[in-house]
């Protein structure tokens, strides 16, 4: 029996094994009006049948100006329900199970999208002015205005929205995107939360925005839906957010309802400095399991079946998020169980090319 193909069950969800996709930005949603079409019902279907256990949809906005890019998806109306719901119901046809990224990109909003350039798109061609903790600009974006407090509220309040939509539009699970740089990052880290409000300056005030909400959306979704929340475990900042930091939030959002957290790094400041290789952030999630005792996934070049066998096999960690690898084979779930022998169904369909077991 692999650990890479066994269950594992949170709350009342089972997914069949413990390799998932990672969420992946894919600026395609052409209206520019963050409704999801036929690119993201191949791309995350593909990844389903190609034997993931659960596919997270990219960081999907949950306001109009918390878009990454105007080609960005969003959860922020009712109309964009029933498109993911097409997408949710293959994914569950396909025996896989579908999460979404709620996310707000605040300072790192209003892109251009990755095919197209960088920098910020300006209002004339369809951008927005961006807000955040701070008033200082990423380095090449527009500077932001800086959030007046009792906006915050507002924001909490659109989570708590997107993630309701999330469980109409079908998801199995919703995922706070509160790594990478994004707004909820934003207020997490000194480097960019310097607030004399109580949304600044303690650690405690600096998390309040991720603390409500985690219990906004798990109020929302009420008890039996997993909600798991992305951290990047460390600004590579002197003086910036950490893993203790993140050890420390990580178990109150536990307390707050919390499932599974999902450990990567950076994309706060640019310039710095971040030893990558194959697996480089798995010792993030096992700081972040044993502080905590949660569930945590662990991301970052994991690229191959025995390597990720091996990360389970630690008792450290207990799911696997890859992302490029799926870019690169949307059949790698199906590949990654041949190599290792585990014994899967494969998609009826499929079954003539099944790879012989090793
Ligand atoms: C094309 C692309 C888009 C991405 N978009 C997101 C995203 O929407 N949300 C997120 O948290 N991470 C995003 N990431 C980061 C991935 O989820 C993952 O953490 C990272 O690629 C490292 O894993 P890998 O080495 O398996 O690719 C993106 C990565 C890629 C390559």
């Amino acid at each position: 029996m692999t650990k890479l193909f066994s269950p594992i069950t949170i709350r009342e969800l089972t997914i069949k094994n413990r390799l998932w996709v990672s969420p992946m930005c894919m600026y395609s949603c052409e209206g520019q009006d963050g409704i999801v079409g036929q690119w993201h019902l191949v791309h995350l279907g593909s990844r389903a049948i190609g034997g993931a256990g659960m596919v997270i949809a990219e960081a999907s906005a949950v306001s109009p100006e918390g878009r990454i890019s105007p080609w960005c998806p969003g959860l922020w109306s009712d109309d964009q329900i029933a498109p993911w719901k097409i997408i949710t119901d293959f994914i569950r046809q396909a025996d896989s199970t579908s999460c979404i990224q709620l996310a707000h990109a605040g300072r790192k909003a209003s892109t251009h999208r990755a095919q197209s350039g960088s920098g910020t798109v300006s209002i004339a061609d369809g951008g927005w002015e961006t807000y955040s903790a701070t008033s200082e600009a990423f380095e090449g974006l527009a500077a932001p205005k800086q959030l007046a407090g009792e906006k915050i509220a507002g924001i909490v309040e659109d989570f708590a929205q997107a993630a309701l939509r999330a469980k109409k539009a079908g998801f199995d699970a919703v995922e706070i995107h509160a790594a990478h740089g994004y707004l909820i990052h934003q207020f997490l880290s000194p480097v960019t939360n310097k607030r004399q409000d109580e949304y600044g300056g303690s650690l405690e005030n600096r998390a309040k925005l991720l603390l409500e909400t985690v219990t906004a959306v798990r109020a929302a979704v009420g008890e039996s839906m997993p909600v798991m929340v992305r951290f990047s475990a460390t600004d590579y900042v002197q003086g910036g957010w950490d893993q203790t930091q993140t050890n420390q939030v990580a178990s109150w959002c536990k307390d707050l309802g919390a499932d599974l957290f999902d450990l990567s790094s950076g994309g706060l400041v640019t310039g710095v400095q971040i030893p990558v290789g194959p697996g480089y952030q798995v010792t993030f999630a096992k700081s972040t399991s044993a502080a905590t005792s949660a569930d945590v996934a662990a991301v970052g070049q994991i690229t191959e079946a025995h390597q990720a066998e091996e990360i389970l096999r630690s008792g450290e960690v207990d799911v696997v998020l890859v992302g490029r690898e799926f870019l690169r084979d949307p059949y790698f779930g199906l590949r990654a169980a041949s190599e290792l022998g585990a014994e899967i169904d494969w998609p009826v369909q499929y079954q003539r090319g099944r790879w012989p077991s090793a």
